[in-house]
């Protein structure tokens, strides 16, 4: 019996880029660096006669990946793909999670360091007696049961693709490759225009555009600045729907329920998922509340970032996803949303954490907000007694 060679052939001098195939795995210069990491050839495609490579770098994560041409392929060093039809690849398939779901990836971030913190977490607790009569609020409207709030057609569920689901299903290959590649070159929100990370089912009619813009105020999008125009002549909105349960200075957060307004929290989740690998989308809103953060100015209140939680969490998780629009990245408000979060677990007199795994920047804020919280317990820790030190005991729960 003949047994077939399952190991990845050897690199091959590769003389013409015409060999090269998907699954090709080859050092390829990174667009911005210097640097030319080892990168898979995730798709081919050709544009008015000369071919176009979507390439993932294989050590980094997926945000990076992106379309290059063949000056930027080193070909003196390609490994093709196992003949099994096998994929070489060290890139795992997108986990099929609500995109209320962990977020996965990995990979070195730069160590960037960061401006000075414009909001002082410590301040939230000063708006926690506006925030307990909210929540208080919430609570009452829970026990008098649900209510029923009419939606705004257009835009609506009708008009999502018809994504996947959470289901134990396995993901086609065919889905795989369109999943892990970017579908949208650009979105405008607002005074922003935004380079998306990932993939995102917006509607087949929007990925062919060179942008898309979205109203920063009830997130539906439009295929032109145009279309937006006429859309916000039309568009009330100036903060998101929902009660505002929380503001200092010009930071507010809003409490949108997922079920009362459906069409914005499904629109929340398809711009999130720009940001968020490793989810899938899932057009169920009603399970979660959704907590957006906005700045105030003259023109209305912006969106920020936002996290979402499910109303009822068997697993006590606090957050399921958590974003800051990247625009507003890396300002402390990250950890401004995490402490919203344990303020929140904190007037439900419950423990709570995250939805697991995090992304690779979920982590680092997550790390560096506990970092913080534990370092100001500590220095803040008084001494028992006279010339005693401070005494401190860890509870493992
Ligand atoms: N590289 C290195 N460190 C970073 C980076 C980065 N790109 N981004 C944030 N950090 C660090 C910061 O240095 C900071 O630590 P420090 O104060 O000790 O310096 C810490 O993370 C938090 O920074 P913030 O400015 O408070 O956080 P930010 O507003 O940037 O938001 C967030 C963090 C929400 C994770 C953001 O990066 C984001 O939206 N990412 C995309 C979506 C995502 O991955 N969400 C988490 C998924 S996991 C889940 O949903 C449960
Ligand atoms: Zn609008």
């Amino acid at each position: 019996m003949k047994v077939e060679m399952e190991e990845i052939d050897d690199s091959t001098i590769c003389d013409s880029v015409s060999s090269l195939v998907e699954g090709c795995r080859l050092p390829v210069h990174m667009t911005g660096t210097s640097d030319w990491p080892l990168a898979e050839i995730i798709s081919i495609k050709e544009v008015q006669g000369s071919k176009c490579y979507y390439v993932h770098y294989v050590d980094f994560n997926k945000r990076l990946d992106e379309w290059v041409t063949e000056e930027s392929l080193d070909t003196r060093k390609v490994h093709f793909p196992r003949r099994d039809g096998g994929s070489n690849t060290g890139v795992s398939t997108p986990k099929k999670v609500h995109i209320g779901g962990g977020g996965g990836g990995g990979g070195p971030v730069g160590s960037v360091s960061r401006p000075s913190s414009p909001v002082a977490g410590s301040e939230l607790v000063n708006g926690s007696a506006v925030l307990a009569a909210a929540l208080q609020k919430r609570m009452n409207r829970k026990r008098k049961g649900p209510s029923l709030e009419s939606e705004d057609s257009q835009d609506g569920p009708a008009q999502l693709p018809p994504g996947p689901r959470q289901s134990g299903s396995m993901v086609s290959h065919h889905d795989d490759i369109v999943t892990r590649m970017k579908n949208i070159d650009l979105i405008e929100l607002g005074k922003h225009r935004i380079k998306p990370w990932y993939f995102a089912p917006y509607p087949q009619e929007m990925v062919n555009l060179s942008c898309i813009y979205i109203c920063e105020f009830c997130l539906k999008y439009r295929k032109s600045r145009k279309c937006l125009e006429r859309h916000l002549a039309k568009c009330n909105l100036r903060h998101p729907p929902g009660n505002e349960i929380y503001r200092k200075d010009t930071v507010s957060f809003f409490e949108i329920d997922g079920r009362k307004n459906k069409v914005y929290a499904q629109n929340l989740c398809l711009l999130a998922k720009l940001f968020l690998d490793h989810k899938t989308l899932y057009y169920d809103t009603d399970p979660f509340l959704f907590y957006v953060m906005t700045i105030f100015d003259s023109r209305g209140f912006h969106i920020v970032g936002y996290f979402s939680k499910e109303k009822e969490s068997t697993e006590d998780y606090n957050v399921a996803c958590i974003l800051t629009m990247p625009p507003y990245q890396r300002k402390g408000y990250g950890k401004l949303l995490i402490e919203f979060s344990y303020e929140l677990s904190k007037f439900e007199g419950k423990t709570g954490s995250p939805e697991k795994p995090l992304s690779d920047l979920g982590l680092l804020s997550y790390r560096s907000y506990w970092a913080q919280t534990i370092l100001e317990i500590l220095i803040s820790m008084k001494p028992v007694g006279d010339n005693e030190k401070p005494q401190i005991t860890i509870k493992y729960v």
